[in-house]
């Protein structure tokens, strides 16, 4: 494919080059940036993901301006739930938020499975999205069982996800087949982005990091492993990534949950993260999103040290913790982009 090169697909396959190591940023099409909020004005988030060319033009954006070394798919992890006919909205400024909640086996019984055919405008635009890029890879995405079964327990977003654990402990077998379910579609999600010209995909399990190891492990790892393997099997040559919000305790489980780079936040240095996971996977991350708004010379500062540590693992992509924050400067951004590039290939020599 015409993206096997490029920086970022070496880095998450072993075949990190000596030249700048690659870099986005999770969150880059979004709120901060002006001519999104211009495209995006008076279309609901979901009705936007539905429109193949606006959906296009918003995954382009960041690569145009900040000049990344991959565009991520502009959809949301709740977008294959919502085509499969789950009644929801997402509520700018709140998140997800589920009309009826899914708290007993009947509910979860009750709901439907997403047929292929209903992601027809992803694969569209995906398709279109390759073709444009060239050999800029396109990242798809999709949410991992827990976090997405975190906003249906709960019914929209939540702190300390009390209920959602709460199910997983008393009600096991519930737990497991909301979690059945919810794989096959985000599976199906990830395969259709692949099948139409995704270059790799990142699993978002983004609250995971509030279950203990323990609870990781019997709960939650093998329903995830099933969609990691299901890409593997199906698109072998497509990386997988991995990636959590305080998940430093779990880094090891979710690397041999089947993935090829592991997403790290700003908790844990990618040095130990690589130490933690066996020295095997390639790493993403993990500027503190927090520091963006600092002064340019403290914030270049922390942008050497993270290239520094990520220099001790097979395979290194720069980005953020987490993703970027609605009120960013943009051009902050882009000068992330410029001294990655500038002196990422000498930082790791040294
Ligand atoms: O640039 C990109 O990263 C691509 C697009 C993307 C969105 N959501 C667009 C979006 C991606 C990769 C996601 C994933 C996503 N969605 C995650 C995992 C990533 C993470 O942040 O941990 C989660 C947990 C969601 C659920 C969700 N959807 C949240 C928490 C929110 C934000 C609510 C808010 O307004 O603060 C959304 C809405 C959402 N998804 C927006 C965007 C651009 C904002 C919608 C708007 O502008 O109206």
């Amino acid at each position: 494919m015409q993206w096997d090169d490029s920086s970022l697909v070496r880095a998450a396959t072993g075949r990190q080059t000596d030249g700048p190591v690659p870099v986005w940023f999770m969150r880059q099409a979004g709120r901060s940036l002006p001519e999104y909020r211009a495209v995006r004005e008076g279309t609901t988030m979901l009705e936007s993901c539905r429109r193949p060319e606006l959906v296009a033009e918003i995954t382009l954006q960041p690569v145009r301006r900040h000049g990344v070394d991959a565009a991520i798919f502009f959809s949301d992890i709740m977008v294959p739930l919502a085509a499969a006919g789950i009644d929801l909205d997402i509520v700018p400024g709140t998140g997800p938020v589920i009309a009826e909640p899914i708290r007993d086996l009947a509910a979860v019984r009750a709901l439907p499975e997403l047929d292929p055919g209903a992601l027809g405008f992803v694969t569209e635009a995906v398709g279109a999205l390759t073709e444009q890029l060239g050999s800029v890879p396109l990242i798809g995405f999709a949410g991992a069982p827990f976090t997405l079964a975190s906003y249906l327990v709960e019914g929209g977003p939540s702190r300390d996800h009390a209920r959602t654990k709460a199910l997983m402990a008393a009600e096991p077998r519930v737990w497991a087949e909301l979690c059945e379910k919810l794989a096959r579609m985000s599976a199906t999600f990830l395969a259709t982005q692949a099948a139409a010209g995704a270059a790799a995909v990142q699993l978002f399990d983004s609250w995971v990091g509030s279950l203990a190891p323990a609870d990781y492990r019997e709960h939650v790892a093998p329903h995830s492993a099933a969609i990691l393997a299901q890409i593997g099997r199906e698109h072998p040559g497509v990386p997988r990534i991995h990636f959590g919000v305080g998940t430093g305790e779990l880094l090891s489980d979710m690397a041999a949950a089947g993935a090829d780079v592991i997403g790290v936040d700003w908790r844990v240095p990618l040095a130990e993260a690589a130490r933690r996971t066996g020295g095997g996977y390639a790493v993403q991350g993990n500027l503190d999103p927090a520091l963006l708004g600092a002064p340019w010379p403290v914030l270049a500062e922390r942008v050497r040290r993270v290239i520094r540590s990520g220099a001790h693992a097979p395979g290194h992509i720069f980005n953020l913790g987490h993703g970027v924050p609605p009120q960013t400067d943009p051009a902050v951004l882009t000068r992330i982009v410029e001294l990655v590039h500038a002196e990422s290939a000498q930082l790791r020599a040294a």
